[in-house]
């Protein structure tokens, strides 16, 4: 028999859930509004699409295995060298060069419980020994996190606006919580939902001249609409973005995400616009509970918001199932650590409403939205 390495044989398999179109045969819905996971309701921008289809016609080269153009435009907008920014196959593939670049079996890894869900696979793909903090008041407890590095810690992650609470550490008190620790160990800082900050936001690209053992995520999958095409990046200091490199092949990114991504990345308007759309939307949807009596958790920065889902007329396991035979596809979080929430991701005005309804039938006679 085949077997697999030690580490793995301790892992299960990431199950994907079926494909939408399937879900609307079996409960023979005509549409189903996906709030799932963290998307954005809206395509590509218009220029996007263009660019991407001039780049289809190429496909028959390998894409540029430096990303040039890409990583030099994200590098100026970021006021760092073209050195410093790493791209990966959405930001997911940099967590995985992250854990294989520095993390050995025994090293132990700190992040906050509940979130991101990758950090523990990635990191127990690698036979590294997880510390999970548990938040407080829904928010990183950076004394906590602090107080969990040990001599044996070689990484801490921290998700910034956190998934799936929605809370955002500000500026100050980050930075101080970088320059805390220790220079060998790591700090990954995921900003997967930076862009829809709308609280006092620090540029923490700038950061990195002081801090060499800071890497910092984004990605184009939320706010620029191109999670299917899975591009993402890492800006760091030259030393670990050259370890980064290490372990990327070189065609990671194909070229009609690259060319999708530069494109994006010209747009800040409509970025503006996007942002603008999520936090009035954030809004209505925190009045509408509060019109219903369901409690969330307040304060969100990203382009979603964490719900409790007990109480109401169906018991809170069965709630996801319920609002899904609705034509509601939300994230349960019995799934990731949340049990007697869900996640929401916002969307259009017209897909937030049909969720408000289909929630607020749930409420059991509850006033309307
Ligand atoms: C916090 C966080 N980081 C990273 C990602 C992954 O994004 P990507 O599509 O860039 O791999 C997600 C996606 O949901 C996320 O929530």
């Amino acid at each position: 028999v085949i077997r697999e390495n030690d580490t793995l044989a301790g892992l299960t398999v990431y199950r994907a859930g079926p494909p939408l179109r399937e879900v609307e045969q079996r409960y023979g819905l005509d549409r189903l509004v996906v709030l799932a996971s963290n998307e954005s309701p809206e395509g590509p921008f218009p220029e996007v699409l263009e660019a991407m289809v001039s780049a289809a016609a190429g496909v028959n080269r390998y894409p540029d295995g430096g990303a040039v153009p890409l990583r030099a435009a994200i590098a100026r907008a970021s006021g760092l060298q073209p050195e410093q920014v790493v791209l990966g196959n959405g930001s997911c593939e940099l967590l995985f060069f992250l854990t294989q670049a520095y993390l050995d079996r025994g090293d132990r890894i700190v992040f906050a419980e509940p979130t991101f869900t990758m950090y523990r696979p990635v990191a127990s793909a690698r036979g590294a020994d997880i510390a999970a903090v548990p938040l407080r008041d829904h928010a990183h407890d950076l004394e906590a996190l602090h107080r969990e590095v040990d001599d044996r810690t070689r990484m801490v992650v921290v998700c910034n606006p956190n998934n799936p609470t929605g809370t955002y550490l500000a500026p100050e008190p980050l930075r101080d919580f970088v320059a805390s620790l220790p220079p060998d160990v790591l700090v990954v800082l995921d900003e997967a939902y930076i862009e829809y900050v709308t609280a006092e936001r620090a540029a923490t690209e700038g950061w990195l001249a002081e801090f060499e053992n800071l890497v910092i995520l984004r990605t184009f999958s939320k706010i620029y609409g191109l999670a299917g095409l899975r591009v993402g990046y890492g800006l760091a200091s030259r030393p670990v973005a050259e370890a980064l490199d290490k372990v990327r092949q070189p065609f990671n990114v194909n070229s009609v995400a690259q060319a999708a991504a530069l494109e994006a990345f010209s747009h800040p308007d409509k970025v503006q616009a996007r942002r603008e759309h999520v936090a009035r939307e954030r809004d209505r949807l925190y009045q509408a509970f509060d019109r219903l009596g369901v409690p969330y958790v307040g304060g969100s920065q990203a382009n979603f918001v964490l719900v409790r889902i007990e109480g109401l007329s169906v018991p809170g396991p069965e709630v996801p199932q319920a609002l899904l035979e609705r034509g509601v596809v939300t994230r349960s979080g019995y799934s990731f650590g949340c049990p007697g929430w869900i996640r929401v991701t916002i969307g259009s005005v017209e897909e937030d409403d049909l969720f408000l309804h289909h929630l607020s039938q749930l409420v059991g006679g509850g006033a309307k939205p």
